[in-house]
C-alpha cells in the first residue's frame, strides 16, 4: 500500500457535530474540492457543513468520500494507507472499502471473536465528479431514505467551449455569502471598472422575477445597458439576452446568449463550517475564446466578495430593504419553507406566488 503524504488539518473546534440550529441545509449536493487536486491514489481532505471528509478516486476511477474518522476510535482515515481499493487505518489496521466504507479486515480478531466485520462501516457519502469538482451529497439526518438526485451540472450549449474556475474562502456564515450573490444594488459601488459599471451610471431598473422549484429566476431580458462587458457581445450583431436563477441550497446560475455565442456560469456558496464558507465560480463560454480577459474578469468579481466578508465575520445585525433586498428575503423564506416541508412531509410553500416585478436603482 502507498503511504498517504497528504495530511489534513482539522481544527478541533470545527470537527464537532454540527449544531441543530446552525442554519445549514442538509439533503443537497455541495462541491467539496476541485478534481485536479486528486491525483492517482492521493487522499485529500475537505470539510463540508462541519463534517471532516477524506476524498479520493479508487483504481476504477470512481470518486469516493468518507467521514475522515475511523469508526473504531476516530483516527483520521486520511492518515491511513490507500491501495486504490481500501483504506487501512493507521492506528489498528482496520481496512475499509473506499467507495462503500464497508470494513474488510480487523487484524486484531482471533478465531474466537464474534464481530461481524462486514457489518462495520466507515460513514460514506454519495460522491460524483462533475464540472471539475468532487461533489458530495450531505444527507439529511432526519430523512435517511431520501432519493439522491444527480449532482448539479453547469448548462453548456455547444460541444466546444472554455471552462474556468475560481474560488475564495469567506470568514462568515453561508447566508451572508448567498445574499451577496443575489444582491442587485451593489454593482455600481463594488464592481466599479471602466468596462463594467460606474457610480454615475446608476439608473432605475425593473425586472420580473418568477418562481421555480426551490428558487426563483429573473425572466429572460436584455442585460443592463450600463455594463460595457455586455456591450462587447454586441460586436456579434445579434440580440443579447440574459437569465439569472437562484436555487437552494446555494446556487446562482447566469446564462447570456447572443446568437450562437453564449456564456454560462454557476456560482455556489458552500458552508465549510457554521462560520466559514467558500465561493466557487464555474464559468463556460464560447465567445471570445482566444481573448484571455474572461479569467481576469472572474477574479475581479470574486475578490470584491472577499472584501465584503471581512465585515460580516462578526455577525452584525443586518437590514433588508424592499425592493433591492427582496431576493434575500425570498432566500430566507425558501429556506424556512424547505425545512418545514422536511418536517411535515408536505410540499414546500413557495414565497413567490407568480411573476413579481421588482424595482431598484443600480
Ligand atoms: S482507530 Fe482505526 S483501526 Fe483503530
Amino acid at each position: 500500500m502507498a503511504a498517504n503524504a497528504d495530511m489534513c488539518e482539522t481544527p478541533r473546534s470545527e470537527s464537532q457535530p454540527p449544531a441543530k440550529d446552525d442554519g445549514l441545509l442538509r439533503g443537497f449536493w455541495y462541491p467539496a474540492l476541485r478534481s485536479p487536486q486528486v491525483r492517482g491514489r492521493t487522499l485529500r481532505c475537505a470539510m463540508l457543513l462541519g463534517i471532516p471528509l477524506v476524498l479520493g478516486r479508487n483504481d476504477k476511477g470512481e470518486a469516493f468520500a468518507l467521514r475522515d474518522a475511523c469508526p473504531h476510535r476516530g483516527m483520521p482515515l486520511s492518515e491511513g494507507r490507500f491501495d486504490g481499493e481500501g483504506i487501512e487505518c493507521s492506528y489498528h489496521g482496520w481496512i475499509f472499502a473506499a467507495k462503500s466504507g464497508q470494513c474488510r479486515a480487523v487484524p486484531s480478531l482471533t478465531v474466537r471473536d464474534k464481530l461481524k466485520v462486514e457489518r462495520v462501516f466507515a460513514a460514506s457519502f454519495p460522491c460524483e465528479e462533475q464540472d471539475g469538482y468532487f461533489w458530495v451529497f450531505i444527507s439529511d439526518p432526519e430523512n435517511r431514505n431520501e432519493d439522491v438526485p444527480p449532482a448539479p451540472r453547469l448548462p453548456v450549449f455547444s460541444p466546444e467551449y472554455c471552462l474556468e474556475h475560481l474560488e475564495a474562502e469567506l470568514p462568515c456564515h453561508v447566508d451572508h455569502g448567498i445574499i451577496g450573490l443575489m444582491d442587485p444594488a451593489h454593482g455600481p459601488f463594488v464592481h466599479q471598472a471602466w468596462w463594467w459599471r460606474k457610480r454615475g451610471s446608476i439608473h432605475e431598473k425593473e425586472k420580473v422575477f418568477e418562481p421555480v422549484p426551490d428558487g426563483f429566476r429573473i425572466r429572460s431580458h436584455t442585460p443592463s445597458s450600463n455594463s460595457a462587458a455586455y456591450k462587447l457581445l454586441g460586436v456579434y450583431g445579434e440580440p443579447i439576452t440574459t437569465t439569472i436563477q437562484f436555487v437552494l441550497p446555494n446556487m446562482r446560475f447566469e446564462e447570456i446568449h447572443c446568437g450562437k455565442y453564449w456564456f454560462s456560469s454557476r456560482t455556489t456558496v458552500t458552508p465549510i463550517t457554521a462560520s466559514r464558507c467558500r465561493i466557487d465560480v464555474c464559468a463556460a463560454w464560447n465567445a471570445f475564446r482566444r481573448v484571455p480577459f474572461m479569467p481576469a474578469m472572474l477574479r475581479f468579481f470574486g475578490n470584491r466578495f472577499v472584501g465584503q466578508a471581512v465585515g460580516l465575520q462578526y455577525n452584525p445585525p443586518l437590514m433588508l430593504i424592499d425592493d433591492a433586498d427582496r431576493p434575500a428575503k425570498w432566500y430566507f423564506q425558501l429556506k424556512a419553507a424547505h425545512l418545514e416541508a422536511r418536517k411535515t412531509g408536505q410540499p414546500p410553500l413557495h414565497p413567490i406566488d407568480g411573476p413579481t416585478t421588482l424595482r431598484w436603482r443600480s
